[in-house]
């Protein structure tokens, strides 16, 4: 574990309780449950850790204003903020990542959604027991390859029943059970980031039950859901959800107190494809096709298409590493270029929407790209003081938990594979 000089010794101590001054060292969290309250309703890739959110808003929240999570994904800084009775505001353009981030912030009246739940599993178990089944079918690209034919057709029956709810809150949060279900019961290997099939031979033999698998899930969430309620003891600060890129929400100008925020590690193809991991949970659970698929296409590092000139980042650090890049291959290259140019974008909103002197927290791994260890924290250090940010102290933790592809190297060369990141780094940056 290591923390950096300034961490220890520079501002961050100034704004640190003696509590948290000894808690300084660890910020690794090893062992911690990640998964409590809503936060263990369903999977994401590379997750924050809820207690480091939570620790980063502790320390560096200080006014009213809403916390806001750029990179929202599933939601983890926008439901530390809600415990914190802190209002949030949370962008992603998966709109997968949207839909579970808000059903993750969305308290429900437990009794009655113990109720409606009940009903639902009653009616769905009737269903499945019919010798028809009829169901609409969403559409799917090549739907058999993906789920045995009857299970198909048990999850339409069920997805039918599910969404008859009347009641919107209880029916996305039934949509979120659905799409766990949906999940856990296709041919698809259960813990890759990708879309990875697990192989006729062993489909053969998967004979899943989607009733039960169905029932098991709405128990499960409902009592992270009553978890969560209980402990905001009626309070109900709000978490605002947008599907879009965060560089084109227009937030107003200094109206952030806060931004805690991932951002992907590298563009979505070649590092974690967020939008292979959500398509079939997403399709389940109503999202169309095309808008999953499309996500890894434009995710950051995806939208620009730029041919290099150190002119346009001004970053040293980003010139040499690119010039490194370059040697051994030149797409490669104008990728890593071009993801720190849609970065740069998102850093540009974070500015401009924050506060002065209020604070832009930045979780980030440094992943390895055509064999060279991309300094990514350092270049968002760059990148940030160029556009007008300070930079407060960048604290290094190792990652013992997080869902990352550890044993598969970016390059796809067969053999070789290498670790992709061993720790990675909280950048704290201040708007001046
Ligand atoms: C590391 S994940 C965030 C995980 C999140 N902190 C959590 O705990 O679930 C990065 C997210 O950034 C999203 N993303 C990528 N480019 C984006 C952009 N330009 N605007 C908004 N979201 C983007 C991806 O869809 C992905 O959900």
């Amino acid at each position: 574990m290591l923390v950096t000089m300034d961490a220890k010794q520079g501002n961050l101590h100034d704004y640190l309780t003696t509590h948290d001054k000894e808690q300084l060292d660890d910020w690794t969290f090893n062992g911690v449950d990640t998964k409590y309250m809503t936060h263990g309703l369903h999977p994401y890739p590379a997750r924050m850790i809820p207690q480091i959110a939570r620790r980063l808003v502790t320390i560096y929240a200080r006014g009213k204003e809403p916390v806001w999570d750029p990179f929202c994904g599933s939601g983890s800084t926008l439901v530390e903020a809600m415990i914190m009775g802190r209002n949030s505001i949370g962008t992603d353009l998966n709109p997968f990542a949207t839909f579970l981030s808000k059903v993750k912030t969305t308290p429900l009246d437990i009794a009655k959604l113990r109720k409606v739940s009940d009903n639902v599993l009653k009616a769905t178990r009737e269903r499945l027991q019919k010798a028809t089944k009829d169901a609409e079918i969403p559409v799917m690209h090549n739907p058999t390859y993906y789920f045995k034919e009857d299970v198909i057709l048990d999850l339409a029956e069920i997805k039918d029943e599910v969404f008859a709810v009347s009641d919107g809150d209880i029916r996305d949060f039934l949509r979120l059970c659905l799409a766990s279900t949906a999940r856990d019961v296709s041919n698809l290997k259960k813990n890759e980031f990708k879309i990875v099939h697990m192989g006729q031979a062993k489909v053969e033999d998967f004979k899943p039950d989607v009733q039960v698998t169905f029932g098991n899930h709405v128990e499960r969430c409902i009592r992270l859901m009553e978890s969560f309620v209980r402990k905001l003891e009626g309070e109900n600060p709000s978490a605002e959800i947008y599907t879009i890129d965060n560089r084109e929400l227009a937030l107003e100008e200094n109206s952030i107190d806060v931004v805690v925020t991932s951002p992907p590690y590298g563009d979505h193809s070649t590092t974690v494809a967020y939008g292979q991991f959500s398509r079939y949970p997403g399709i389940w659970a109503g999202i169309e096709e095309d808008k999953l698929k499309s996500v890894d296409r434009i995710g950051l590092g995806g939208r620009s298409h730029s041919n290099y000139s150190s002119e346009i980042l001004n970053s040293t650090l980003l010139d040499t590493t690119y010039q490194k890049i370059l040697k051994n291959s030149e797409k490669r290259a104008k990728q890593f270029f071009n993801f720190f140019l849609d970065l740069n974008g998102s850093l540009l909103a974070m500015y401009h929407a924050l506060k002065n002197g209020s604070h832009a927290c930045i979780v980030v791994g440094n992943r390895l790209m055509s064999r060279i260890r991309i300094p990514t924290d350092a270049i968002i250090v760059e990148l940030g003081q160029n556009i007008g940010f300070a930079h407060i102290t960048t604290i290094g933790r190792d990652i013992p938990t997080k869902r990352m592809p550890w044993q598969n190297a970016p390059e796809n060369v067969e053999g070789y594979s290498a670790d992709t990141m061993h720790n990675e780094h909280i950048i704290i940056l201040q708007k001046r």
